[in-house]
């Protein structure tokens, strides 16, 4: 026995010193999987690389990377999807209201109706061609996701039921409240993933589960696949396919507090970034009205929708007085910064009228019961309150990144060229939150991130398989493709300065709250600038990994994840003190108008490693697909 541990320590020591040698790793592929692969090595580097071919790869296996792989799968091209979190625990979990789409089981409704609310949502920085795609498509979606078996709500009469949410209307405007939210209670995240993730299962996508994606192998401008890290074993894969779909997600732990999962890191936003490619529109990050006060965790907008309502420290429906109309179920920046106004007035509540309430008791139990279970537990556990009886304290807290990796409405990954013309990068695509195609522009609806997921999913899996043969021929790589970021890796496996990555990233997320938050001055971007920049020049210089294993280093793959997130933060803060106006989710104290004459254009963002952050700008796309299936929504004042 005695040999035995001390052989097995031997082992341990030798791995945490240098890494795993080739005859030490042990891979844990599946059969199929291990059919597929072929071992390699790249000189000069000791790791051992095991190299994957696929007709397809997605990474990420959230909402929108499993209804990509459901579309490929189905298609019958040999699919891989990468993850670096088992896919039912991925950040999509979490989404409680649901999907938008003008199904009209509640009330007559309209896709042009939603289509105008979207571009007035997004305050006219949304891609009305995409915008028009994604809403035009909405209800297909949601009957698809119906038939693979999801649970939604029902009415008494059997069809799907739909609630209120915010910014959502009839007629254009004019006819009031719309109802246009399928969901599954307040869980509608929760049954979709697991419908999709199912439906993957039958389609035979190949899982590669607990996989960190390191970067994009890139050859002349095209993608032609990911090196990845399996966390398991430490053993690393260069996975190549003649398509990549990046379906990562956002980047809200970049902030201190925010709804968003720890696994919400901007991984696909800084890959593109390293391989020198842009994101776009990065200042433009949502704010959720009701983060539970001190835990940032969601309480559904389905809250207000189902009748709930704010009140400041006096009591009052303080949002009669900033929205007369939509009142609570305004769009979420203009609910957002009215409450941070009351709470600016001193007109917040508790002791230190710092949060405002949330008030749900008067609403009869069984609406509780049926359409709002989640949220009753959630407020029980996080601020332990009995939801039937007091109201939820809350605080806008970060939701959603509207930016991402610029895209078309087919999923297709744009770029600009030094000489200004756009180009598709060939063999990326980009959905979800990682991407900005652009449907949300300035300020997303709620509802419509559950529904540009699986209409863009779909629609990259659809552009894929229509143009791409079944064992087609790769693009002929260099034998070393991916050594650079290998090397990066080595780097930071082995850094040994004094600040350990947790305080680094506090520190960021501590500048980027404070200063890249609700309201924004120039000078409280300057400064917002100045402390991402020291955070960036701390992580280069003295970085400190303790952990020098590749098995199940959760210190290595955190710093990975941290410097992931300085990109993104890097690109927010700067994109954000260049656009001198104010629009959507964009607060400019000292620019408070919408100014279109300058401003109706994306801002990209590029930031090689090492780099300062390049800004460019893209014009917004104001044509439908087609002007006599659905007219252009006209830029105006935005009022609710
Ligand atoms: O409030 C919510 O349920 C969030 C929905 C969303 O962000 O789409």
């Amino acid at each position: 026995m005695a040999r035995l541990v001390r052989s097995f320590r031997k082992i341990i020591d030798s791995r945490l010193r240098h890494g795993p040698s080739p005859s030490q790793t042990r891979t844990y592929l599946t059969q199929s999987q291990r059919r597929k692969a072929t071992t390699a090595s790249v000189p000069k580097l000791s790791f051992p690389l095991i190299d994957h071919h696929y007709d397809a790869i997605v990474v990420g296996a959230g909402g929108a990377g499993l209804r990509a792989a459901v579309g490929l799968a189905e298609s019958g091209l040999e699919t891989a999807c990468i993850s670096k979190l088992f896919p039912t625990r991925s950040h999509t979990v979490a989404a409680q209201g649901g999907i938008n789409a003008a199904l009209g089981n509640m009330t007559e409704d309209d896709w042009r109706w939603h289509m105008h609310d979207t571009v007035k949502g997004s305050d006219w920085l949304g891609d009305q061609d995409a915008i028009h795609y994604m809403t035009r498509e909405a209800s297909k979606a949601v009957y698809e996701l119906e038939n693979y078996g999801m649970a939604f709500s029902r009415t008494s009469e059997g069809k799907i039921y739909q609630r209120a949410l915010g910014g959502q209307s009839l007629k254009f405007g004019e006819g009031g409240q719309a109802y246009r939210t399928a969901c599954a209670e307040d869980r509608t995240g929760h049954a979709m993933l697991h419908t999709l993730y199912g439906q993957s299962l039958k389609h035979k996508t190949n899982f590669f589960i607990e996989y960190f994606a390191l970067d994009l192998l890139m050859v002349d401008g095209a993608c032609a696949g990911v090196l990845c890290l399996s966390m398991e074993d430490g053993t690393l894969h260069r996975m190549f396919a003649r398509n990549t779909v990046l379906a990562t997600g956002g980047y809200g732990r970049a902030y201190f507090s925010c709804t968003s999962a720890h696994t919400s890191t901007g991984d696909g936003n800084a890959m593109v970034a390293r391989a020198g490619l842009p994101n776009q529109d990065m200042e433009f990050v949502q704010f959720h009205p009701s983060g539970i006060y001190g835990a940032g965790v969601l309480i559904t907008e389905g809250a207000r929708g189902e009748g709930g309502y704010l009140l400041n420290g006096n009591g009052e429906r303080f949002m009669e007085r900033y929205a007369p109309t939509a009142k609570d179920l305004a769009s979420r920046d203009v609910v957002s910064r009215s409450m941070n106004m009351e709470i600016k007035e001193g007109r917040g509540c508790g002791p230190e009228k710092d949060h405002i309430h949330l008030q749900l008791s008067h609403l009869p139990a069984e609406v509780i019961h049926e359409r709002l279970p989640g949220i009753a537990e959630t407020a029980n556990i996080f601020s332990g309150i009995d939801i039937t009886r007091e109201p939820i304290p809350v605080l806008p807290t970060v939701h959603y990144c509207m930016g991402g990796i610029p895209t078309n409405y087919k999923g297709q990954v744009l770029s600009v060229a030094e000489d200004g013309k756009e180009r598709i990068v060939d063999g990326l695509y980009a959905a979800g939150e990682s991407a900005c195609v652009s449907v949300h522009g300035a300020n997303r609806l709620g509802a419509n991130s559950l529904l540009d997921i699986v209409v863009f999913g779909r629609a990259s899996a659809l552009h894929i398989a229509e143009n791409n043969e079944k064992g087609a021929s790769h693009l002929k790589v260099p034998d070393d493709i991916g050594k650079e970021s290998l090397g990066d890796l080595e780097r930071i496996r082995t850094a040994s300065g004094d600040i350990p990555s947790a305080k680094l990233r506090l520190d960021m997320q501590k500048a980027m709250q404070t200063d890249v938050a609700v309201f924004r001055t120039e000078d409280s971007l300057a400064a917002g600038n100045l402390a991402v920049q020291q955070v960036e020049r701390d992580f280069a210089d003295r970085l400190s990994v303790t952990d020098r294993s590749l098995i199940w280093n959760s210190d290595l793959i955190e710093t990975l994840e941290m410097r992931n997130l300085l990109t993104c933060a890097s690109q927010t803060a700067k994109s954000a003190l260049a656009r001198t106006e104010s629009r959507g989710s964009h607060a400019r104290e000292d620019f408070p108008e919408r100014d279109d004459g300058t401003w109706m254009k994306h801002t990209l963002s590029w930031q090689k490693e090492g780099e300062d952050v390049r800004i460019g700008y893209r014009p917004v796309v104001m044509t439908t697909l087609d002007e006599t299936e659905c007219a252009t929504v006209p830029p105006k004042k935005r009022s609710y």
